[in-house]
């Protein structure tokens, strides 16, 4: 991923997050209780995987109500009224609905203005891809807050009767307010906000989900494990670089890494990789299991929660998924 000369010149418009949330559904489920029901075990999956338990939606909780209650949560920690909102974003691979969307869908639950709200899909990237498509809506409409959300119910695409997948993956949701710094922020005294971005896709079916549409009769996730884990393993490395190399920062300047969250042995084998300290990548994959689009918005919840983001702090996200698609963001927290 080589960066050209003229996009490390380019100044770009800055995004910040200034308040974190999330929702965790109801029903935990260990690797035990799985083990119950289908040829594995703990001993197979934690090792693999980092993966303890994750949580499914019980009967009364979908993506848009795990959404509803990770965006109240993020609108408070912002500490912003939710008239200043300015756009509703959802990143989701597994919405309730085709239409209405969860973003449309929730302008109305949360009581917010007719602003504009859209969903988006880029699987486990789609929460960069969010970030990304916010600073664009917010700048073409000069406007300033924007909700993101990432929110999964993914054990609706999954198969008790399939291990290779069912043990991987979980329910919940994240949410971020985002907030377009001024075009001239740090200008004047050298202090220019962090922010940088990156995105990319390389069509494959290596992980491929039920849709109502498609040539292959799929009634539930299937994925090539050992292609994802080689793809991660080379790609997060290259975006991550890439962007250090765009911003002029090293690895050390940041506070944290937070990588989607599919696979602790994914991110450690990330971590030997660029020689970096394993402290410095967030994970929580061991109770929440792979969540897609809402793995990192809900990594920076608790993150905050737990006060590990001090004022300022520099964070890189990266995204990996279904697509294949790729994403990454250098931005701070307020
Ligand atoms: N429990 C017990 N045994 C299992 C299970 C299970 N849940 N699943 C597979 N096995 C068996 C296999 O059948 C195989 O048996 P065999 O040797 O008799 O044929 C054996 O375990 C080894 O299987 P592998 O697939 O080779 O296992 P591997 O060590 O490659 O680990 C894993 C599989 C964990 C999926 C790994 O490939 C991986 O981490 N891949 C990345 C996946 C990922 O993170 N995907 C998320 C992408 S995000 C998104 O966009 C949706």
């Amino acid at each position: 991923m080589p960066v050209q000369p003229e996009e490390k010149r380019m100044y770009m418009q800055a995004i910040q997050i200034i308040g974190a949330g999330s929702a965790e559904p109801a029903r935990v489920v260990t690797n035990d209780d799985l083990a119950n029901i289908m040829d594995t075990s703990d001993d197979w999956i934690f090792p693999r995987t980092g993966i303890h338990s994750r949580r499914f939606c019980a009967e009364d909780e979908t993506a848009g109500t795990l959404a509803h209650r990770a965006a109240e949560a993020a609108i408070r920690d912002a500490g912003i009224k939710k008239e200043d909102l300015d756009l509703i974003l959802v990143a989701s691979m597994s919405s309730d609905y085709a239409a209405p969307t969860i973003a449309a869908t929730l302008q109305k639950t949360l009581g917010l203005r007719e602003i504009p709200a859209l969903d988006i899909n880029a699987a486990c990237s789609g929460f960069i891809y969010g970030l990304e498509v916010a600073r664009g809506l917010l700048m073409a409409s000069r406007k300033r807050y924007a909700l993101v959300v990432g929110s999964e119910q993914l054990s609706r695409l999954l198969s008790m009767e399939d291990r290779n997948t069912a043990v991987l993956f979980g329910d919940g949701a994240g949410a971020c307010i985002v907030e377009l710094l001024p075009e001239d922020a740090g200008i004047e005294n050298g202090t220019k906000p962090l922010y940088e971005a990156l995105l990319g896709s390389r069509g494959s079916d290596v992980i491929l989900a039920p849709g109502c549409y498609g040539t292959t009769p799929v009634d539930h996730m299937l994925m090539d494990g050992k292609e994802v884990f080689l793809f991660a393993v080379k790609t997060i490395p290259e975006v991550l670089e890439a962007l250090l190399e765009k911003s002029g920062l090293a690895l050390e300047d940041l506070d944290y890494v937070v990588c989607h969250q599919a696979n602790a042995r994914i991110i450690r084998n990330v971590v030997r990789k660029l020689h970096a300290r394993e402290e410095q990548f967030f994970m929580n994959m061991e109770t929440y299991g792979n969540t897609s689009g809402a793995s990192i918005p809900m990594a920076l919840a608790e993150m905050k929660q737990k006060n590990l983001l001090k004022h300022g702090a520099k964070l890189a996200l990266i995204g990996f998924g279904a697509g294949l698609t790729y994403g990454g963001a250098l931005l701070t927290v307020r």
